[in-house]
């Protein structure tokens, strides 16, 4: 029995496909007030309940082999993404569970203390791996479901927001290979105990987003592009009413200023460990939107 926490997120509802199209039994945790109705359609096994409460997760964690944990929250990731992942991590080693595929971000390596997102995932992947647990710590890139709605904003304005440094490099990474990936974690010998950098094929630059879609719209894009101080200047405004707001918007200030990308060793190691062709982000997008 597989676990698959975050299951109605992006990730986790495709890694709930890739599980189901296998016939494995799978339990999908979500909140009451999600949208479940296609987890529940494709046979995986509900489990109401919400991370912030301990007894919920011990439920959950009860007869399970396999845990994929993929929720996430920036609204509160002290809560969300330490402490959920701690505590399933212990109900998993209680209950004797076989692998852990964690899903972590690229770069928590690198020290970013505005972000307690980063802060937390890192975290959580030292705590895994002293756990005694097999595990496979996934660190992905931007998904490139996360341009959906910004492609179909494009179709309709052709105007494309892009904060900060044009030319910073990013390996977004095709959601459906990542969710095939997360679930041939806990199969494949070469995956055990290992943390992998997942994006790609491509090092794109962050302007080659609008040209991919002006490519796909056939349109020529207009690319408004703010300098990160304008967001820095209109963050610690927003600070002085709400610094609460101020501090949270730090993860995406970090992922603003830097670059994520996977190296073409990198992309070959997964390619080969996972025997896969990384789909390209143009790929996706074309699928998905039909052109
Ligand atoms: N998106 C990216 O580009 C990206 C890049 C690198 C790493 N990641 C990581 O990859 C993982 C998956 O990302 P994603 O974009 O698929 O996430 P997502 O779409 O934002 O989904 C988050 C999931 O977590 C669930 N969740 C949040 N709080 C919860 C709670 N208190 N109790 C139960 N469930 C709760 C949400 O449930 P509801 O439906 O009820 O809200 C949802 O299913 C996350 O760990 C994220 O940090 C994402």
């Amino acid at each position: 029995m597989f676990l698959v926490t975050g299951a109605t997120g992006s990730l986790g509802r495709r890694i709930v496909r890739v599980l189901r199209d296998r016939d494995r039994p799978t339990k999908a945790f979500v909140r009451l007030n999600s949208r479940y109705g296609e987890l529940e359609q494709r046979g995986a096994q509900l489990v109401i309940g919400d991370l912030r409460r301990d007894r919920d997760i011990a439920k959950a964690c009860e007869g399970v082999r396999y845990i994929i944990s993929t929720h996430g929250s920036e609204r509160d990731p002290a809560q969300i993404q330490y402490r959920a992942n701690i505590e399933l991590i212990d109900r998993a080693v209680a209950e004797g569970v076989e692998h852990f595929v964690y899903l972590s971000v690229l770069g928590c390596d690198r020290g970013y203390e505005d972000s307690l997102v980063f802060k937390a995932k890192r975290e959580v992947e030292r705590y895994l791996q002293a756990s005694g647990l097999n595990y496979t710590i996934l660190r992905p890139s931007g998904f490139a479901s996360n341009l959906l709605p910004l492609a179909e904003n494009f179709r309709q304005t052709g105007v494309y927001l892009l904060i900060g440094d044009p030319q910073n490099r990013t390996s977004i990474v095709s959601t459906d290979d990542l969710a095939r990936i997360a679930v041939d974690s806990v199969e494949i010998e070469a995956a055990r105990n290992q943390v992998f950098a997942v994006g790609g094929p491509d090092i794109l630059q962050r302007e080659d987003i609008p040209r991919i879609f002006g490519r796909l719209f056939n349109r020529e894009p207009l690319i408004l592009n703010p300098p990160l101080l304008a967001f820095d200047g209109v963050r610690n405004a927003l600070g002085v009413v709400n610094p609460q707001l101020q501090k949270s918007l730090g993860t995406l200030r970090v992922l603003l200023a830097n670059e994520y990308f996977c190296t073409p060793a990198e992309v070959e190691r997964l390619e080969s460990v996972y025997s896969m062709k990384m789909e390209s982000l143009e790929g996706f997008l074309r699928r998905y939107l039909a052109v």
